[in-house]
């Protein structure tokens, strides 16, 4: 028999982890663009987002049509990773403030601190309040926040951020295998997994056409339903994941394996994307009452600007600022949209189907 109370307790050794982490959020150096600057670097030549950031589109566009000042009150709806903001926010320095906003509570505090870093060198700490919010909300909220009178300027970049679309666990993209959930605010309203198990095959095809535009939609639809039957009994949030949705894409393309195909596939896979989250979180729904109330969210002579990155978006964005002229509300409006540079587009993908839209509220 052993001593137990004289033996030492044998102390493990550590586990070794493997050269590749196994967790999203050890995964990419980019990620801590501080201790990492060359690999940030390197991924933004080359194309593609850093993980875990989002490269803003069309700044220098953005900024020649909101023309921030120092003094001014700025807004940006959708702070996202605050690229917008931080730009805004050395232009209305000294003497001005931001006002940001985002539905996200995962990204929002990260966005946050960032912005309070960055005002803080600045010498201006006081400068920059952020709240979770839905730009819905923004007149109620200019009231609460004593700003009645206002903003200056107003941004709103509309959609998803890159930091939702990869991070595997919110189901936003294809390209992780997970519950599909869609939801910016995963603290509100349902699961996409759960509201399209008591959508009928028609309103599905419904909604894809609506807020995707899919060619597809009668096929994509059907297939989707059967998953959904075939899964009946198991726990709704398992009921349909990520991959289901690209397995019913690919079986809408069965028996098509040409070149065009192949690309037409993958514009489906994005737009099938897009209708989910856009039914899931609402959007337009958010977006109309945004556009509604935009005129009254201006100080006399302040401007907003809106980029919209489909066509239902633009669309609405169009028709809400060309009746704000007609009604007075605006002094003026952009002709024509702005598109992102060949050269932007190159940079960055993300940045091709964005169309920015301005309006200079009536004085
Ligand atoms: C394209 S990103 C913004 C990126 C940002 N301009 C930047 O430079 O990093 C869109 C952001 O809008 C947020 N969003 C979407 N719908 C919203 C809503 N109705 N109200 C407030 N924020 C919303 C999303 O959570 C996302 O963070």
């Amino acid at each position: 028999m052993t001593d137990q109370a004289s033996t030492p307790p044998r102390k493990r050794r550590p586990r070794y982890r493997g050269t590749h982490p196994r967790r999203f959020e050890e995964k990419y150096k980019e990620r801590d663009a501080a201790r990492y600057p060359e690999e940030h670097t390197k991924i933004l030549l080359s194309g593609k987002t850093p993980a875990g950031s989002h490269v803003p589109v069309l700044v220098a566009e953005v900024l020649e049509a909101l023309a921030p000042k120092p003094g001014d009150v700025a807004v940006d709806a959708t702070l996202g990773f605050g690229g917008h903001a931080s730009a805004l926010l050395r232009r209305v320095l000294p003497g001005g403030r931001l006002l940001g906003m985002d539905v996200d509570p995962v990204e929002l505090p990260k966005a946050a601190a960032r912005l309070e870093a960055l005002a803080k060198e600045l010498g201006a700490a006081d400068a920059v309040r952020t709240v979770k919010r839905n730009y819905a909300g923004l007149r109620k909220l200019l009231d609460a926040e004593g700003l009645a009178r206002g903003a200056d300027i107003v941004l709103a970049d509309l959609g998803v951020s890159s930091m939702q679309l990869d991070d595997p666990s919110r189901g936003f993209s294809w390209k992780h295998d997970a519950p599909l959930d869609l939801r910016m605010n995963p603290g509100r309203g349902q699961p996409a997994a759960m509201l399209l198990q008591r959508l009928t095959t028609e309103e599905i095809e419904d909604f894809l056409r609506r807020y995707g535009d899919e060619p597809e939609a009668e096929r994509i639809a059907a297939a989707l339903r059967e998953t959904i039957e075939a899964r009946r009994g198991e726990s709704p949030i398992h009921l349909l994941s990520t991959s289901d949705v690209a397995a019913a894409v690919e079986l809408a393309y069965q028996g098509r394996a040409d070149r065009l195909a192949s690309e037409a596939k993958k514009s489906s896979l994005q737009r099938t994307f897009q209708a989910i989250r856009i039914l899931v979180n609402d959007e337009l729904t958010a977006l109309d009452a945004f556009l509604r109330d935009l005129p009254h969210c201006l100080a006399p002579g302040g401007r907003a600007a809106i980029l919209a990155f489909h066509s239902g978006e633009d669309r609405r964005v169009k028709k809400a600022f060309q009746a704000g002229v007609e009604s007075g509300l605006y002094a003026r409006v952009s002709k024509d949209v702005v598109r992102a540079s060949a050269e932007e587009k190159r940079l960055n993908p993300r940045s091709s189907p964005a169309k920015l839209r301005w309006a200079l509220r009536a004085g």
